[in-house]
C-alpha cells in the first residue's frame, strides 16, 4: 500500500526551498491555489495565528521551519543570537494554545539548539533536525494509513461508509494526512464506498479542504451540515466515524476541531464505531486528562461574518474552536507506533515506551 499511496499523492501544504518556507495559503484554498513566502520566525507565527496553515502536525512542522529562520537571521544580525531565538520560540509558541504538536516541535528544536558543540554550524544542525521532523510526520502517516485500514479490514471489511469532520489530510500534516490518510488507504484497498464530509463550521475546514482534497483523487464524498450527522448514521450505515487529533491526553482522552464531541456521542448511541488517527507528537502524557487541555476560543467574526458580510444579528459570539471527546467513546487510537483499542492511562503509557513502527 505504502508505494500506492505515494503515488497518489497530489497535495502538499509546506515546502522548504532556497532558505525560505512557502506556505499554501489555506485561507483561500480551494477557489485559489497562493504559496506564500516566509523569511522570519516572526512572520511563520503569524501565519500559523492567520491559520494560512493549519491542522496539529502541520502546525507543528511550519514552527520548526520558523525556528531555521529564525537562527539564521539572528546569527546574520549578530549579537547574543541565542537569547534572540530563544525571543523567536515564545513567539512561535505563542501562536495557538491547543495543538500539543506545536510544542512538541519546538521542544525538540530548542533541545537541538542545546546540544549543538562550539564547532557547529548551527543553521545546518537546526535545518537538519526540522527535515526530520517533516519527514518523520510524512512516514508516520504512511504507517498510520496501514494501521488504520487493516483496522477496518479486521472488524468489517466490505463497503464502507465514512465519517470524517474538518480536515486531517494533507494539508494538515506533512504527508497524506491523519484521518484522510487512513480514508485514502481503504479506498486503495477497494473498501470506500463513500465518504461524507462535515462541512466543519465555521471556517470550513470539511467542504473547502477536506472535499478538495477527496475529490481530486476520485474518492467518492459529498459535504454535508455538520447538524446532519446524526440523520446520515442512522440512514446511510455509516461503519466508522474517522477523525485526527490536536492533543491527546495520558487517558486517552481526544481534543479536536469542535463539533467531534457530538458525533462521538452520536456514533455511539448509533453503534458506528469511532477512530482517531494521530501521530505520537500529538500525544501529551504531561497531562492527565482532557479537562487540562487549553482550548483556543476565536474571534467572533468566523461565526457571524461569511467572506466579511455580516450573516445574523450583530451580537456577541462565542466561538470555542476545539472541544474534547472522553476516552470512553474511542474505540481506537491509531498512531505510528501502533494501534490503542478502547484507549485508557496504561495502555497510552505502554504505547508511548514503544518504538515508531516504520
Ligand atoms: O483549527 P484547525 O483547522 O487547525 O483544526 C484542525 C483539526 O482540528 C484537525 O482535525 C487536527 O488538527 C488533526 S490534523 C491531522
Amino acid at each position: 500500500m505504502r508505494e500506492r499511496l505515494l503515488a497518489a499523492e497530489k497535495v502538499k501544504a509546506i515546502d522548504w526551498r532556497d532558505g525560505a518556507l512557502y506556505l499554501l495559503d489555506q485561507r483561500v484554498l480551494p477557489h485559489k491555489e497562493q504559496w506564500l513566502r516566509y523569511d522570519s520566525a516572526g512572520a511563520v507565527a503569524d501565519a500559523i495565528t492567520s491559520m494560512v496553515v493549519r491542522g496539529a502536525p502541520a502546525i507543528g512542522i511550519a514552527a520548526a521551519w520558523g525556528v531555521v529562520l529564525g537562527v539564521r537571521q539572528r546569527l546574520a544580525e549578530g549579537g547574543d543570537w541565542r537569547a534572540a531565538v530563544a525571543a523567536d520560540i515564545a513567539l512561535l509558541a505563542d501562536s495557538r494554545p491547543t495543538a500539543v504538536n506545536l510544542f512538541w516541535a519546538l521542544n525538540r528544536m530548542r533541545e537541538r539548539l542545546e546540544r549543538l558543540r562550539p564547532q557547529d554550524d548551527p543553521a545546518t544542525l537546526l535545518e537538519a533536525e526540522a527535515r526530520l521532523i517533516h519527514e518523520s510526520d510524512r512516514e508516520a502517516n504512511l504507517t498510520m494509513a496501514q494501521l488504520g485500514t487493516d483496522l477496518i479490514r479486521k472488524h468489517q471489511g466490505s463497503q464502507q461508509a465514512l465519517l470524517t469532520h474538518c480536515n486531517a489530510g494533507a494539508l494538515a500534516t506533512g504527508g497524506f494526512g491523519t484521518a484522510l490518510g487512513v480514508i485514502r488507504g481503504a479506498f486503495l484497498e477497494g473498501m470506500v464506498e463513500h465518504v461524507y464530509a462535515d462541512e466543519t463550521r465555521p471556517w470550513l475546514q470539511g467542504s473547502r479542504l477536506t472535499a478538495w482534497e477527496l475529490a481530486n483523487e476520485g474518492i467518492p464524498v459529498s459535504v454535508n451540515a455538520d447538524s446532519a450527522a446524526a440523520r446520515i448514521m442512522k440512514t446511510k450505515g455509516i461503519t466508522w466515524v474517522i477523525v485526527g487529533a490536536d492533543r491527546i491526553t495520558a487517558n486517552g482522552d481526544v481534543a479536536n476541531k469542535i463539533g467531534t464531541y457530538q458525533l462521538a456521542v452520536n456514533a455511539m448511541h448509533h453503534g458506528v464505531r469511532f477512530m482517531v488517527v494521530a501521530p505520537s507528537s500529538t500525544i501529551d502524557m504531561s497531562l492527565d486528562s482532557g479537562e487540562l487541555i487549553p482550548i483556543e476560543e476565536r474571534d467572533g467574526a468566523e461565526l457571524l461574518e461569511v467572506g466579511g458580510q455580516l450573516l445574523g444579528a450583530q451580537v456577541e459570539a462565542f466561538n470555542p474552536v476545539f472541544d474534547v471527546t472522553p476516552a470512553d467513546l474511542i474505540d481506537a487510537i491509531v498512531t505510528e507506533k501502533g494501534v490503542v483499542e478502547r484507549p485508557d492511562t496504561a495502555k497510552l503509557e505502554q504505547l508511548m515506551c514503544r518504538k515508531r513502527l516504520h
